[in-house]
């Protein structure tokens, strides 16, 4: 159970934290790519809509519910079920919440790991085609196993230590030096970016839809794109809601998290996009690999690029470790409370187990890359399993729950919203938008 000890100091360290959470590889890395795959604006245009019409009224639900209960998701479940007489079935959402968390944080962490691994390789400054060299190097690097089990189980025990440490006190206080920086070197990076590579060609990719291209995986990965970069669905918001301070505004809260985060998205194509249209070599549909073959041409060329490129790949790390230690909360703090034993010997199950389903994301680029499960490689059946089902479904249930479930005077006055246009707004997004939305893209998505 939160504690006092456990309540964040100050606002901001909520905002940050949650933010942490939010921005991460989904912003820099994935983002680019998903909008790369998918032609461009018409992503770019449905994912917005997502973000405002789903994911607003979702994760000021899970903020609500998390801030109630005070406790792990599944501990939070069973006290709403005590106390607010809701069916014992609502527990399985916190259940099914950490093992979203877990799946996620096993491939999460290959390509946090691949971050990591790029710190220390920028292109060689006598390079005589940096874009060319990019792609080999990265052919390279992902036909290496053993390579990247080394930096995969790098970044786990990284993360694993400092959820080890508590969550307040390990995330709180590196998070408030990390982002700001990020930010800082994102848009320097960003104005380099647009002067040395094709501005124009990216803002029409990313900003002018092609209708033509919308299709209904485009909108279904839309969707789940929006889940994941705000950390939806799966209780790792509704865990660090546990421990916001009573008193805290929600909706500034959360516009606030959610306008960082879509700005972070945002740039990190004004980044990429650029690049990619001046380079031949480089295409926009590229995928997972986008984000590391186009970034370390990026810094070949500016003075002392050697060190903003490690710069960069430390910042871009350290997003990713503030994100995956919000994976493994909502798991470790439950088994801390089921079997009474330590945080360490929570997370080091728990990180164990991630790191082994991990190992079968990581062969999909080299030892298994043949396999396959519904015509996908497992790296991407994990990823549409997680991401296209699971968190939208967390995030359904987490909005019927709180639109329809429980009492709506209950929901108001502990959500402390006191204009009354602007309360109808909110429970008619959760209790009919939101639910419909995520209704019709599965509906639509799957038959
Ligand atoms: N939001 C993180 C990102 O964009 O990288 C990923 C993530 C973290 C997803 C926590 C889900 C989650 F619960």
């Amino acid at each position: 159970m939160a504690n006092n000890s456990k309540i964040w100091k100050g606002n901001w360290t909520f905002i940050l934290a949650a933010a942490g959470s939010a921005v991460g590889l989904g912003n820099i890395w994935k983002f680019p790519y998903m909008a790369g795959e998918n032609g461009g604006g018409a992503f770019v245009i449905i994912y917005l809509t997502c973000i405002v019409l789903i994911g607003f009224p979702v994760m000021m639900s899970e903020i609500f519910l998390g801030k109630y209960g005070r406790s792990s998701p599944v501990y939070t479940m069973k006290k709403f079920v005590s106390l607010k007489g809701i069916s014992s079935y609502w527990v399985l959402l916190g259940w099914f919440g950490a093992l979203a968390g877990l799946m996620i944080l096993s491939y999460y962490s290959v390509f946090a790991g691949i971050s990591l691994a790029y710190i220390f390789s920028p292109i060689p400054t006598d390079s005589l085609n940096p874009s060319q060299y990019s792609v080999d190097f990265f052919a390279q690097f992902q036909s290496s196993p053993m390579r990247m089990i080394f930096w995969h189980s790098l970044f786990l025990i990284l993360t694993c230590f400092i959820v080890a440490k508590g969550v307040v006190d390990g995330i709180g206080a590196t998070i408030k030096i990390i982002m700001p920086t990020l930010f800082f070197l994102i848009i320097l990076l960003s104005i380099y970016s647009s002067f040395t590579g094709e501005i124009g060609k990216a803002i029409s990719f990313l900003f002018m839809p092609d209708f033509s291209k919308i299709s209904s995986s485009v909108i279904i990965s839309a969707m789940g794109q929006a889940f994941f970069t705000l950390s939806l669905g799966m209780g790792a918001i509704m865990a660090y809601g546990a421990y916001i301070p009573e008193e805290q505004n929600l909706t500034k809260t959360v516009s606030l998290i959610i306008f960082l985060d879509t700005f972070v998205a945002i740039i990190a194509g004004i980044i990429i996009f650029p690049i990619v249209f001046a380079n031949p070599e480089l295409t926009p549909t590229a995928g997972p690999s986008l984000f590391f073959e186009t970034l370390p041409v990026a810094f070949y060329g500016i003075p002392f690029s050697f060190f903003a490129s490690a710069l960069f790949f430390i910042l871009v790390s350290l997003a990713a470790l503030s994100s995956s230690v919000s994976l493994i909360e909502p798991s470790t703090a439950w088994m801390e409370d089921r079997f009474k034993i330590s945080r360490t010997y929570a997370v080091t199950i728990l990180g164990s187990i991630a790191w082994l389903l991990g190992l079968g994301s990581l062969f999909s680029f080299n030892l298994i890359a043949e396999f396959q499960i519904f015509s996908m490689s497992f790296l991407d059946f994990m990823d549409f399993l997680t991401n296209s089902i699971m968190l939208p479904l967390g995030g359904l249930f987490i909005a019927l729950l709180v639109g329809w479930i429980l009492s709506e005077n209950f929901v108001k006055e502990e959500m402390k919203i006191k204009n009354e246009l602007y309360w109808k707004i909110w429970i008619n997004l959760t209790r009919y938008v939101a639910p419909i939305l995520i209704g019709l893209v599965f509906i639509f998505a799957l038959f």
